[in-house]
C-alpha cells in the first residue's frame, strides 16, 4: 500500500515530475528501426514520457526525434514532407534537420531576422541493432547507451517486438516483478500441454523449466538490492534437498528480465522495457534472445502466434497504434468460459493478453492506497521503494543513480537453476548471470 502522494510520485512521468526527471536520465527506446525502414519514409508519431513527438529517417539514413508542433505557428509536423535531409512543415514550408535546426524558411525574405534563430525541439537519437534510442534528458552530451547483451547482437539471435498496455507503466511492469501470479493467471490445466495458446508449441523455451514452474507450487520470494536495481528469485520446492530458482534482474528504471530453464541447458531469455507513453499508456519493448542460435523464420512465426493469437489492429497514424491487440478491455479480451473450464486457468488466450486483462482492468492508474500486499508481493514493494528513493534523491539532492553512467551494469542475464535447498543463490549463480564477453 502507498499513500496518494507516493502513488502520484511513482506513476506520473510528465516533464518536471520527480519520476519524469528520473526517467529522463536514461536512454529510452523510441521506436524499432523497422518502423522507419527507408530514407525519407513517412514520419512516425511517437508518444514518449507524455510528449508528442515525430520520428523520421532523413535522406542520409539518420533518425531525428522532434517535437510534433512546428515552432512557427504550431501545426503538426506529422503532415510534413520528409525530403532532402529534413522534415518540411507543409503549412508555410519551414524545414528542419534531425537536430532541429531550421534550414529553410521559404515564406520569409532572406534578411528576415528569424533566420538562423529558430529551433525545433529535437532529442538525440542512437540506433543500435533494431532499436532507435532517444535521450530526453538534461545533459548536452548524453550518457553512454546501456550495455544490453540482447541489443549488441547482429546475428539474428534477438527477436524484438512491442506491446501496448492501456495503463500506467508501473502497474504493467509490476506484472513481471510478481512471480506468484504465474501459477494462476498463466496456468494451463493439462500439465502435458504447456502452451497458453492451445495447439501452438512454445518455440525455443526450456520446457523442463516451465514444467517445474507449473508443478512446483507457490514460490518463496527473495530479493536483494544491487547497484543497478534489484535481483530477485522465486524459489519452488523440488524434493528433499533441492529447490528450483528463477532469478530475475530488475534494472533501473524499467528493465525486467525473466529467468527460466534449468542448470543444464538454457535456451533463451526474455525481457521487457516498460516505456511510458504517458501516465496512462505503456509501450513495452520486448526481446527474446537465444545466444549463439539465430531464430529461424518458422520459430519467429511461432513466437508471434504464441504472443499475438489475434494479430494486431490495423495501424492508424496515431502513436503506437500498430501494436494494439484486437482483444482488449472493451471486448473482455475474448474470454472463452469453456476454455477456462477445460484448458486455461484464465480462459484468455496467450500470456500477454492474460497480463493485459489483469493490468488494464485495474484502471489507468491503480489506486495503491487500497491494496492489501502480502509476503508474496515483496519484490513489488522493494522495487517501488527503490524507484521512489532514486526519484527523491535526484529531486532533492541532485544524486544521479550510478546506473546512468555505468553501462556495464546492464550486462547481465536472468537464469533458472536447480540448487541445494537454502543455498546462497546470489553467489552460486554469479557466473551464470554474467554473459562473459
Ligand atoms: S506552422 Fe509550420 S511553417 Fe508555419
Ligand atoms: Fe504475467
Amino acid at each position: 500500500m502507498l499513500n496518494q502522494d507516493d502513488n502520484d510520485k511513482l506513476t506520473k512521468i510528465g516533464p518536471k515530475t520527480p519520476m519524469g526527471n528520473l526517467l529522463r536520465q536514461y536512454w529510452m527506446p523510441a521506436a524499432l528501426s523497422s518502423e522507419l525502414s527507408a530514407c525519407d519514409s513517412e514520419p512516425l508519431r511517437v508518444k514518449l514520457l507524455g510528449e508528442n513527438l515525430i520520428a523520421f529517417r532523413d535522406t542520409h539514413g539518420q533518425v531525428g526525434l522532434v517535437s510534433e508542433q512546428c515552432p512557427h505557428r504550431g501545426a503538426s509536423l506529422f503532415f510534413g514532407r520528409n525530403e532532402d535531409a529534413g522534415l518540411r512543415c507543409v503549412y508555410h514550408g519551414w524545414k528542419f534537420d534531425i537536430n532541429g535546426r531550421c534550414v529553410d524558411m521559404p515564406n520569409e525574405a532572406s534578411d528576415c531576422p528569424l533566420k538562423g534563430r529558430v529551433k525545433l525541439l529535437a532529442y538525440p537519437c542512437q540506433e543500435r541493432n533494431g532499436v532507435i534510442w532517444a535521450y530526453l534528458g538534461p545533459r548536452d552530451t548524453p550518457p553512454p547507451l546501456p550495455k544490453l547483451e540482447w541489443n549488441l547482437q547482429l546475428d539474428g539471435t534477438t527477436f524484438l517486438w512491442r506491446g501496448y498496455r492501456a495503463c500506467n507503466w508501473v502497474q504493467a511492469m509490476e506484472g513481471d516483478l510478481d512471480s506468484s501470479h504465474i501459477n494462476f493467471l498463466h496456468r494451463t490445466l493439462n500439465p502435458d500441454d504447456l502452451s497458453t495458446v492451445p495447439g501452438v508449441p512454445l518455440p525455443g523455451y526450456a520446457t523442463a523449466g516451465i514444467q517445474l514452474l507449473q508443478n512446483g507450487g507457490l514460490p518463496r520470494l527473495e530479493a536483494v538490492d544491487t547497484e543497478v536495481g534489484v535481483l530477485h528469485t522465486s524459489v519452488r520446492h523440488l524434493d528433499e534437498g533441492h529447490e528450483y530458482h528463477r532469478i530475475h534482474p530488475f534494472m533501473l528504471p524499467f528493465h525486467t528480465m525473466v529467468g527460466g530453464g534449468t542448470n543444464e541447458k538454457e535456451v533463451s531469455f526474455n525481457g521487457k522495457l516498460w516505456v511510458p507513453m504517458d501516465d496512462e499508456q505503456t509501450l513495452i519493448l520486448e526481446w527474446q534472445f537465444r545466444p549463439g542460435k539465430p531464430w529461424t523464420d518458422e520459430e519467429i512465426a511461432l513466437l508471434k502466434k504464441v504472443r499475438f493469437p489475434y494479430g494486431f489492429m490495423a495501424p492508424t497514424s496515431q502513436a503506437g497504434s500498430g501494436w494494439r491487440s484486437p482483444a482488449n478491455l472493451k471486448n473482455d479480451y475474448f474470454i472463452d468460459r469453456s476454455l477456462q473450464k477445460n484448458k486455461l486457468f484464465s480462459g484468455i488466450l496467450s500470456n500477454p493478453l492474460q497480463d493485459s486483462a489483469m493490468q488494464e482492468s485495474m484502471g489507468p492508474i491503480v489506486d495503491r492506497t487500497r491494496e492489501h500486499l502480502g509476503p508474496a508481493d515483496i519484490v513489488i514493494i522493494k522495487v517501488r521503494r527503490r524507484l521512489l528513493k532514486a526519484a527523491s534523491d535526484l529531486q532533492e539532492f541532485g544524486i544521479v543513480p550510478p546506473s546512468v553512467d555505468h553501462p556495464e551494469l546492464y550486462f547481465v542475464r536472468p537464469v533458472g537453476a536447480i540448487l541445494p535447498s537454502n543455498s546462497d543463490w546470489v553467489l552460486m549463480t554469479q557466473k551464470r548471470r554474467d554473459p562473459q564477453e
